[in-house]
């Protein structure tokens, strides 16, 4: 038997102006995203801005439905959409909000585990670092990289482990 460790390093922040003006922008446009969610069952409003390689910046947010499965968070619609208009196009970075009675939450939303699988793949697929920037108003998260969060990932291709050590 041989005993193995996980370790995560991430960056903490407590201010938007300690963040590069490119993040602040992210940051800015989840936020914006996150007030056209489409959330009147939880009424919890999330917003993602995706920095794609090319200087693209792609929004997403939570669309539920009724039929409770049909919906998607924010983060999955922003990178399917754009996987969809940019095949091939690596995201370098993403930002996530969160609003909940008109204000946005103050501690940083934190991807559910279905879209850190889907982040991790999307990094993994782009092969360079996806940073993550989870905003709250109290701190500010910056992972910097997607697969970060998802340890030992499931990996259809080659099953390959690729945070561990
Ligand atoms: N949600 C997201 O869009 N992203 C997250 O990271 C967490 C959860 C959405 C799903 C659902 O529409 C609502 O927030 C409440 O769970």
């Amino acid at each position: 038997m041989k005993q193995q460790a996980l370790q995560i390093r991430f960056h903490e922040y407590n201010h938007l102006d300690e963040l590069s003006e490119q993040q602040v922008e992210l940051v800015n446009k989840a936020t914006e995203a996150a007030g056209r969610a489409y959330a009147p069952y939880s009424k919890y409003y999330v917003g993602a801005a995706v920095l794609l390689e090319n200087g693209e910046i792609i929004t997403g947010n939570n669309q539920e439905n009724a039929a409770f499965p049909s919906g998607l968070c924010a983060e999955r619609v922003a990178i399917f959409y754009a996987g969809s208009q940019y095949p091939g196009i690596p995201a370098t970075s993403i930002a996530i909000v969160a609003i909940q009675d008109g204000i946005i939450q103050e501690e940083p939303v934190t991807p559910c585990g279905g879209c850190r699988q889907v982040l991790c793949e999307k990094e993994t697929q782009g092969g360079t670092p996806l940073e993550m920037i989870l905003y709250g108003t109290g701190k500010i998260q910056v992972i910097q990289r997607a697969c970060d969060l998802l340890p030992l990932p499931f990996n259809l291709k080659t099953g390959k482990i690729s945070n561990l050590g």
